[in-house]
């Protein structure tokens, strides 16, 4: 529940950890099932959180993609029915999108022009937005998003779902330079992972049955930061070319201890940064509405691999 595109009244979030964390990752069917079942109480919620009432609501936003289809199935067929019941247009938003708009909620005066990195569980984009609703991908991975590499370095190392957050709290642990991994490094501005997840997994090989869980703790701490520097890397070359005023940074990997830390140095006085809070970095219902205010000209048909 948002106001205005800028002011969170509510934004309640069901974990979904303990459903998918025996099964290592994220099961399709079961999440879908879950958002059918919990969407509900979670609904009513919001409501009493924000002492909203339905009639004084303008607009229901709902993603539409990109994500897992059954999800999105549920989420734009509870969106219908509220619309319906409640006699108030429906608004499709696009996920990434919905990452970007996070950092409105957490900066009431940020506007467009900007500078976006968007790091998430399938996406490492860097955009540029010039206006509301417009966006312009200047940046992407070639193979896996950050996200990703975080959750398999983590499985890699023995670390339960999601992986993200455990080899964040591990690398605390860890020093980088004992166990050093090498720091991707592609031409232009795009990413890739993929070459470093093997590193490691060659390294955990190598090291067998010795290792320590210093050794763990070192290689998270190595792990982190070369998908770290990597990330910045290409985002100040991108603020080189073209320099802006406003950056932000978002998305599930922008909840990471390292590159809050480092972003902020990497941007410098160069631009303003923000980045949401924790809250707002990982999926929110939140973001959705605060975009669904401001660029959602789309119909809600589902669109599971949508992009920008
Ligand atoms: O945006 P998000 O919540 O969901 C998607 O749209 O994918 O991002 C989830 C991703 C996961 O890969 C998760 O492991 C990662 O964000 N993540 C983190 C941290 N918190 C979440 N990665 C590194 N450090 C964290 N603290
Ligand atoms: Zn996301």
């Amino acid at each position: 529940m948002v106001e205005d595109g800028r002011k969170v009244l509510a934004n309640v979030i069901h974990s979904q950890v303990a459903v998918h964390e025996k099964f290592g990752g994220v099961v399709p069917e079961l999440a879908a099932r879950d958002h059918l079942e919990r969407l509900p109480g979670l609904l009513d919620l919001a409501l009493e959180t924000s002492g909203a009432r339905p009639r004084d609501l303008d607009l229901v936003a709902v993603t539409r993609g990109p994500g897992l289809v059954g999800c999105l199935l549920v989420g734009v067929g509870v969106g219908e029915g509220l619309a319906a019941a409640w006699g108030r247009p429906l608004t499709g938003v696009n996920h990434l999108w919905g990452h970007i708009y996070a950092a409105m909620l957490a900066a009431p005066d940020l506007e467009p022009p900007l500078l976006g990195l968007v790091v998430s569980g399938a996406h490492s984009d860097l955009v540029r937005m010039p206006a509301h609703g417009r966006f312009e991908v200047i940046g992407r991975t070639r193979d896996d998003a950050a996200g990703e590499a975080f959750d398999k370095a983590a499985r890699m190392l023995g670390l339960g779902f999601p992986g993200g957050p455990a080899l964040d709290r591990l690398a605390r642990q860890g020093d980088p330079a004992r166990q050093p991994l090498p720091r991707p490094s592609l031409p232009g501005l795009e990413y890739s992972f993929s070459g470093l997840k093997t590193a490691l997994l060659y390294r955990l090989r190598d090291l067998g049955d010795s290792v320590t869980d210093q050794d763990r703790a070192d290689l998270a701490a190595a792990f982190e930061k070369s998908v770290v520097e990597s990330l910045l890397e290409k985002l100040d070359r991108a603020l080189d070319q073209e320099p802006a005023t406003e950056v932000v940074v978002a998305g599930g990997v922008a909840a990471n201890t390292l590159l809050r830390r480092r972003a902020a140095e990497v941007v410098g006085g160069r631009a303003r940064l923000t980045m949401p809070p924790l809250a707002l970095c990982t999926d929110n219902a939140a973001m959705i509405a605060a975009a669904g205010h401001y660029g959602g000209r789309h119909p809600a048909d589902v669109d599971p691999s949508l992009s920008w």
